[in-house]
């Protein structure tokens, strides 16, 4: 069977205003009428791949957002039985942790790793790269899915392949994440290297033997954390003590990166291509990319209005916000703050963020 395992945990700062502490990016609608969360359990609708898809999916995320997440997912008429709340952010690695020890007692499932807060615009070709990925980690393999990079992104980790099997998928010949920036533009020169999307296909038992060989402490950790939960039927809420004492990291750095450079498990690591039109959305640049636009490539939500301006992205949310003359801008309207930014300098407005953290 298959089992979705949707990571809901980000607070995505690099959104601010819309984001916030208390209201992170997946929870937001915004490239349409459902939210990232919602579209992310969508996005396995109708998968064929040949295994059965299990009904509920798995979101792991913080008890903050316990009554938020499940309404969304009521609101798509997924009711969320299997709704894992942290105490704490630990990183990914705890969370997909917690998931497999839950998913291993129903016949080990194959578990596909989610982000929450990611854009995928044809979703046939990600169900393909999904389909592809199935009998590799059906063997007891962990799948990555790698997407051709755009730019020196160092926020992101790089995937250097190998040849292509029958199947499309690639052999990982090393796994590098967040390089520095002269390190990502020389492996975005060689074109031998994908950008890890994020998502990950492996067993529930390759993902717990690996944490357990990797990181002992984060595995016993989120056992005791589990075996501690409290149960009701429509979440798990694990023990507080326990998870809060668990080890913080992330699967690419917990896993993916020694894997590839070490072994030492009997599951290696592979790559499927995937061409799906995938945006993690880490900023408000790459919201004015998947945007629709007018004739003069402007983006507007909520009350607009344009005047000889280019190639902006507006959003209004309680007052009418009026452009003239300006091009390449970033406006967001909020009823407790306005951002006004340059496009080309959206990946700042975390440092924005973080100077009001200090001040508060
Ligand atoms: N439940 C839970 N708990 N979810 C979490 C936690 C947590 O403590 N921390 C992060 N998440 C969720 C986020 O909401 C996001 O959907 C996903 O897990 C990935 O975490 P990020 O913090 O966004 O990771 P990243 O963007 O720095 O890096 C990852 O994604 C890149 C592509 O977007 C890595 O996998 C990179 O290798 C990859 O290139
Ligand atoms: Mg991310």
């Amino acid at each position: 069977a298959l089992q979705a395992v949707v990571l809901c945990g980000g607070s995505g700062t690099r959104l601010w205003p819309l984001s916030r502490e208390h209201y992170p990016k997946q929870l937001l609608q915004l490239t349409g009428d459902r939210t990232m969360l919602q579209d992310t359990v969508l996005r396995l609708e109708g998968f064929a791949g040949g295994v059965e898809l299990v009904d509920e999916p798995i979101v792991v995320c913080n008890e903050e957002y316990r009554f938020i997440t499940a309404e969304q997912l009521r609101e798509i008429a997924r009711p969320s039985s299997r709704l894992i709340l942290e105490p704490a952010g630990r990183n990914t690695a705890p969370a997909l942790t917690l998931a497999a020890l839950l998913a291993v007692r129903d016949g080990d499932p194959l578990l596909l790793v989610m982000p929450a807060d990611h854009v995928i615009g044809d979703r046939q070709a990600f169900l393909e790269a999904v389909a592809r990925a199935i009998g590799a980690a059906n063997e007891g393999d962990i799948v990555t899915f790698g997407i051709v990079p755009e730019r020196a992104e160092t926020g992101y980790g790089y995937i250097r392949h190998g040849a292509a099997a029958p199947d499309g998928s690639c052999a990982v010949e090393a796994f590098v994440e967040k390089p520095d920036s002269a390190t990502a533009q020389s492996y975005v020169d060689s074109g031998d290297y994908l950008w890890n999307s994020g998502l990950f296909l492996m067993r529930a038992s390759v993902w717990i033997e690996a944490i357990r060989h990797f990181q002992p402490a984060m595995h016993d950790a989120c056992a005791r954390a589990l075996a501690g939960a409290q149960r009701d039927v429509d979440f798990v809420r694990v023990g507080r003590e326990d998870f809060m004492s668990c080890p913080s990291d992330s699967i690419d750095y917990a896993v993916m990166e020694p894997l590839a450079a070490r072994g030492g498990l009997s599951a290696s690591l592979r790559v499927v291509p995937m061409q799906a039109r995938w945006s993690d959305v880490g900023a408000w640049d790459a919201l004015w990319s998947l945007a629709v636009k007018d004739e003069n490539g402007n983006a507007a939500r909520g009350n607009v209005v344009f005047e000889a301006s280019r190639d902006n992205l507006v959003q209004a949310s309680s007052r009418l916000v009026a452009c003239v003359g300006v091009r390449d801008l970033v406006v967001v309207e909020t009823p407790d703050a306005v951002m006004v930014a340059d496009r080309g300098h959206t990946q700042d407005v975390k440092k924005v963020v973080e100077r009001l953290r200090q001040s508060d």
